[in-house]
C-alpha cells in the first residue's frame, strides 16, 4: 500500500483546508452567488452579508480600527502592490530589509525607476535584519518602511513592534508583509504599531487562493490604481474616497471571501497561540533531526523560527533534484529553489541554487517530520557513498 502524500509546502499555500472552508465556498456559490452591494434583491443582500462578515472577522483578528479598514485584494502580492504603489511617490525615501520576497523587491525596483530612493538594511549575522543598520537608514530619512514579518526562506520572525517604533520616531510609516504569519502568529495592529498589513488569504488564514487582505492601522492617503464600480454613488465619476471603497472596485472573489471568513473562524476557534506552538514545535523537531544528519546544512535557527519554516540543503545533491526525489521516492512535497526570494538567498549565501524548504501547517504531525527525516537520511547517505 502506498503511503499518504505528505504535504510540507504550507508556506506557499496551506493544504488541506478545514472542512468548513470548503463548505462555505460551496454554500456561497449556491445560495449567495450574486453581486454584493449592487442590487437590492435577496441574493445580492446575502452576498453583501458574506463580505461584511469576513471584513468584521479580519478586523477583529488583527485588531484593526474597524471593518472599513479591511480591504479585499487578490493575494498578498496584490496587497503589497496596492500599498507600495499607493504610498510611494517620486522622491519618497523607502527603507526595506535584506530578506524580502519579490513581491516587495520588484514593486520597489519599479518605484525606484520612477524616482523613489530605496535603501536596504544589512542582514544580521546568521539571519534577520541588522537593527542598528535599519535604524541608521531610518534616521537618514524614511517615508515608508516595508519589511516581512517572517522570512519565507528561513522562517525567522522580525520584531515588528520594535521596527515600527524606529520607523515612527523618524516620521515614516511601516508596511508589514505578513505572508508567512497572518493566521499563524498573533498580530495586533494597535499594540505593534503596524500602519499597513498585507496578508494572503490562502496560507495561514486557511482560505482558498485568489483572495488577500490589506489592513490599515489608520487612515492613510493612498492613491488607488484600480478604480471602477462599487455599487453605490454611481452618479459620481470619481472613485469614493473612503476605505474600503477607495481601493476596492469591480466584482470581488466572493466565494474566496466566504472561504476566507470560514478560515478565520477556524483560526479563532483553534487559537493562534496553539497553532503557532504546534507549527513551531514541528519545525524545532525537524531542525533538531536535520542537524544530526551528516551532509545536511541548515538555514533556519530554532531560536528565531516560530513560523513553521525550515530551510536546508543536502551537500552534493542539487536542490531541485533533491526536491524531485523527495516527491517521487518518498511522497513528500517540499519547495526547492529560491522561493521567489533571491535577495534572501544572497543574504544567506545560498544564491543561486536556493534551499529545500519544508513548511508546516495546522494539519501536519510528528509522523510527517519522521517521514521527511528518514527520506533525507537516505538521500544524504546515498550521495556520500
Ligand atoms: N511566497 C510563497 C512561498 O514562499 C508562494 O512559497
Amino acid at each position: 500500500m502506498r503511503e499518504e502524500f505528505v504535504y510540507l509546502d504550507n508556506a506557499a499555500t496551506s493544504w488541506p483546508k478545514p472542512g468548513a472552508v470548503y463548505a462555505a465556498i460551496n454554500a456561497c456559490m449556491q445560495h449567495a452567488g450574486a453581486n454584493p452591494g449592487r442590487s437590492s434583491h435577496r441574493m445580492s443582500v446575502r452576498a453583501e452579508r458574506v463580505m461584511d462578515e469576513t471584513r468584521l472577522l479580519a478586523a477583529r483578528l488583527f485588531n484593526a480600527p474597524g471593518p472599513s479598514h479591511v480591504v479585499f485584494t487578490l493575494n498578498c502580492t496584490d496587497s503589497l502592490n496596492i500599498a507600495l504603489k499607493g504610498l510611494v511617490r517620486e522622491g519618497s525615501r523607502v527603507v526595506t530589509g535584506p530578506y524580502e520576497h519579490n513581491s516587495v523587491v520588484r514593486p520597489l525596483r519599479s518605484l525606484e525607476r520612477e524616482g523613489a530612493v530605496v535603501r536596504v538594511a544589512r542582514a544580521a549575522p546568521g539571519s534577520g535584519v541588522d537593527m542598528d543598520d535599519f535604524e541608521d537608514l531610518c534616521r537618514e530619512g524614511v517615508d515608508v518602511a516595508v519589511i516581512s514579518h517572517a522570512s519565507n526562506v528561513t522562517g525567522r520572525v522580525e520584531p515588528v513592534a520594535e521596527l515600527a517604533g524606529i520607523v515612527h520616531r523618524n516620521g515614516g510609516l511601516l508596511v508589514v508583509d505578513a505572508a508567512q504569519t497572518a493566521g499563524t502568529l498573533e498580530i495586533d495592529l494597535v499594540s505593534s504599531g503596524i500602519d499597513v498589513l498585507a496578508a494572503p488569504g490562502h496560507k495561514g488564514l486557511m482560505g482558498p487562493m485568489g483572495v488577500g487582505l490589506l489592513v490599515f492601522g489608520r487612515d492613510l492617503d493612498l492613491r488607488p490604481w484600480r478604480e471602477g464600480g462599487t455599487g453605490f454613488r454611481s452618479e459620481d465619476e470619481e472613485q469614493p474616497g473612503s476605505l474600503p471603497w477607495r481601493l476596492e472596485a469591480g466584482t470581488p472573489n466572493l466565494p474566496g471571501i466566504a472561504g476566507l471568513g470560514a478560515g478565520i473562524r477556524f483560526v479563532e476557534s483553534e487559537g493562534i497561540r496553539s497553532i503557532a506552538e504546534k507549527e513551531s514545535s514541528l519545525a524545532r523537531e525537524l531542525t533538531r533531526g536535520l542537524a544530526e544528519i551528516p551532509g545536511v546544512r541548515l538555514y533556519s535557527d530554532p531560536e528565531f523560527t516560530q513560523s513553521g519554516i525550515v530551510s536546508f540543503t543536502i551537500d552534493s545533491l542539487d536542490v531541485s533534484m533533491a526536491g524531485v526525489m523527495l516527491d517521487e521516492a518518498s511522497g513528500i512535497g517540499v519547495r526547492a529553489g529560491l522561493h521567489c526570494a533571491p535577495a534572501a538567498h544572497r543574504s544567506l549565501g545560498t544564491f543561486p541554487g536556493g534551499t529545500l524548504r519544508a513548511s508546516f501547517g495546522y494539519f501536519n504531525n510528528n509522523d510527517h517530520v519522521e517521514r521527511l527525516l528518514a527520506a533525507v537520511r537516505q538521500l544524504a547517505v546515498h550521495e556520500i557513498r
